[in-house]
């Protein structure tokens, strides 16, 4: 049985006074039957940490550095994320991918890092408006899941996150059968990387989900949470979608 996972997406949105939705989360959520992660920007993570508590609201990174440490100004290594209280780390994000020119084997280098650091790695990977309306998703997807996963996966080292990038932030979401195909589609990818060990791994869906459109994507074959962007930086809306996959 796969835990579901709802993980809030701060991006580069907070400041220590945000730090207040993480404590509601864990006040009025700590007790939900899914597991919860929100990944605040790096600033805030020792103080996220802190502000779950006892709670069992997992904290994680946006990004890490492929190196252990060294000269390289304005990165962050995965075990200073680990030092700080993270357990989790988002990798391969479409946003780093186009802002940064983060390739597939950038993303897996990374992925490396955070396994060396103890850190559950979360790929992101997706098609753009362009591939889809072209008809290439899944040999996208499929090219990103074969460049950004490495050798070494298992179930309790990898959440892969299915996010389509024009649904980011636009409030538009694929049907339930387009989400299906694709979650579908990773999971044989996976099957047939890892055997049967891939039955464990976590598949999120990423892109718009609110409130109101959460118990219908759960409900997808191979949905076994979400990745939430805008609607993970208030309790009260991410409460609601941890309470719709906890029901799920
Ligand atoms: P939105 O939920 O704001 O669309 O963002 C999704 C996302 O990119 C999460 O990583």
């Amino acid at each position: 049985m796969r835990r579901k996972l709802a993980a809030g997406n701060w991006k580069m949105n907070g400041t220590r006074a945000s730090l207040a939705e993480i404590g509601r989360i864990a006040a009025d959520h700590g007790g939900a039957a899914c597991e919860i992660m929100i990944c605040p920007p790096a600033t805030l993570i020792a103080a996220a940490v802190t502000a779950a508590g006892d709670a069992p609201v997992r904290i994680g990174g946006q990004d890490c550095h492929a190196r252990a440490s060294g000269a390289h100004t304005g990165d962050i290594a995965a075990a200073q994320l680990a030092d700080a209280g993270a357990s989790h780390v988002i990798l391969g994000h479409s946003e780093r991918r186009a802002d940064h020119g983060e390739s597939d084997a950038d993303v897996a280098a990374k992925v490396l890092a955070a396994w060396s650091a103890g850190l559950v790695a979360v790929v992101c990977l997706g098609e753009t408006e362009a591939e889809r309306d072209r008809g290439e998703t899944l040999a996208v997807i499929g090219r990103q899941l074969a460049g950004s996963v490495p050798e070494g996966a298992t179930t309790a080292n990898l959440v892969v996150a299915y996010e389509p990038v024009w649904a980011i932030g636009t409030g538009r979401t694929p049907t339930l059968d387009q989400i299906a195909e694709v979650h579908d589609f990773l999971r044989a990818g996976l099957t047939s990387r890892l055997g049967p060990a891939a039955d464990g791994v976590r598949l999120l869906y990423g892109g718009s989900v609110k409130p109101s459109n959460a118990s219908e994507i759960f409900a997808v074959s191979n949905v076994d949470g979400a990745l939430v962007g805008g609607a993970s930086l208030k309790a009260e809306d991410f409460g609601q979608i941890i309470a719709a996959l906890s029901a799920a």
